[in-house]
């Protein structure tokens, strides 16, 4: 078999076989097929579009390229959550205390940020100790005594899409929806959890920017996640603005504390309730949603999924002194007020902006390599359809560095539109899809 002829059997728009999708992956994990072939190959992917015995072809062969978890020694069905990335998604970080607490076991594998998305792992370190690398035993044993783990994926697990995503990142070839359902399901499917829940997320800041396409997505992973026998559901959300006010890593932090302990922004805490309650369902801990949710809410109400935050940071080793007073946190020396310079209402905050000039400001890697600021971002101080007077706040920057916040603020308020009362309320879910099918909300 020769790589040319797969990359020109594509090219021309015919269907790969299973073989030639092992073989590409097989070989470019090898280090044997070189990235200007793997990435002529993923252009006509991307143009020519792959089918879905394809598409479940190349996520089996990216799960195969290295080794899968055996969550069996974990008691109870495991269920896990993945987002597909958005701006100022701190969901796992109150959603995995809430479903714990409900007695859900959590065992979850998280990445760091890249680009203008967040990456929980990032977020974490803002507590000071706290650790995300364990062994697999560790692991294991912290599920089954918190309830709730949240480690790095290790090296092994899915390397072709490691390095195939590194690739996508720089060969414009990421956001077509088989790319993306292949690096995300193989992950989700090695990382050995019996159901899972994905947070599809569509808008500005999210990589499908079309309603259609996101619900194709979803289509396309549950799709996956069920023929490998991996009960998976998705929820198409609204990734226009931002998820709640804080965009960063330690403030991110706080509004998930503020949120357990009941004084979450509206968007996240429906979110995490919708989320949570489908968890819980998949879980068989609640019979169906509603109950799910009064589940969740009378965890935040009796302090149960707060004090399961401490229990996780104490059993990550991370100082619980940084959780009981926030003040300890990563604090930027700079903070800069937004102002509005007329009357109005806000008619739209562009997400993907606000996560580039959080990024900008030093919340994000530019590159792999790069440091980040933990203390550095962006709160929002007003949402969409909120009414604004001219003088009236709208974010604040938060930074230590001044170079780095140079040209943010113009940047920034040119992300936040003021106009006329928005004619339609905007939705934060758009739907379900599991293997029943799609329902559009
Ligand atoms: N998240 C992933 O893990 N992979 C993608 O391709 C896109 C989002």
């Amino acid at each position: 078999m020769r790589m040319y002829d797969i990359i020109q059997k594509k090219r021309d728009g015919k269907e790969l076989s299973t073989e030639e999708i092992n073989f590409f992956i097989n070989g470019y994990s090898k280090g044997e097929i070189p990235d200007y072939q793997a990435s002529a190959l993923l252009m006509a992917i991307y143009l020519k579009k792959m089918n879905k015995r394809e598409t479940v072809d190349l996520t089996n062969a990216m799960v195969n390229s290295g080794e899968t978890v055996d969550l069996s020694l974990i008691e109870g069905i495991k269920v896990d959550k993945h987002s597909t990335g958005g701006v100022g998604d701190k969901v796992t970080l109150a959603l995995g205390p809430m479903v714990a607490a409900c007695g859900l076991p959590f065992a979850k594998m998280s990445g760091r940020g890249l680009g203008h998305t967040g990456g929980t792992l990032d977020k974490l370190e803002s507590i000071k100790g706290l650790r995300t690398e364990f062994s697999r035993e560790e692991f294991i044993s912290t599920v089954n005594k918190v309830k709730l783990c949240i480690c790095s994926q290790t090296a092994n697990i899915t390397p072709a899409d490691k390095k195939l995503y590194a690739l996508r990142d720089v060969t414009a070839t990421v956001d077509n929806i088989s790319l993306i359902a292949s690096s995300v399901m193989s992950k989700k499917i090695a990382a050995g959890s019996n159901a899972i829940v994905l947070d599809v997320k569509v808008g500005s800041g999210a990589f499908m920017k079309e309603l259609d396409d996101a619900f194709l997505l979803a289509e396309e992973m549950v799709g996956i996640g069920n023929s490998v026998g991996r009960e998976t559901v998705a929820i198409i959300s609204n990734m226009d603005e931002p998820l709640g006010y804080a965009v960063g890593n330690s403030i991110e932090v706080i509004e998930a504390i503020n949120t357990l302990q009941g004084n979450g922004p509206e968007d996240f805490v429906e979110l995490c309730l919708t989320l949570g309650s489908m968890l819980l369902v998949l879980g068989k801990k609640a019979e169906n949603m509603n109950y799910g949710r009064e589940m969740l809410v009378q965890v935040i109400d009796n302090g149960s999924a707060y004090n399961k935050l401490l229990e996780f940071v104490e059993a990550q080793g991370g100082d619980v002194n940084y959780i009981r007073n926030t003040e300890l946190l990563p604090k930027a020396s700079n903070k800069f007020e937004i102002l509005s310079d007329c009357d109005g209402y806000i008619k739209s905050i562009d997400a993907e902006e606000i996560g580039k000039c959080a990024l900008a400001l030093g919340a994000g890697r530019e590159t792999k390599e790069s440091n980040i600021d933990l203390a550095a971002g962006i709160i929002l101080n007003k949402k969409v359809d909120d009414k604004v007077n001219k003088g009236d706040v709208l974010a604040y920057l938060l930074y230590n560095d001044p170079d780095k916040a140079k040209g943010i603020d113009t940047k920034l308020k040119n992300a936040i539109k003021i106009g006329d009362k928005n004619k339609e309320k905007k939705k934060l879910i758009y739907g379900i899809v599991d293997s029943d099918g799609v329902k559009r909300m």
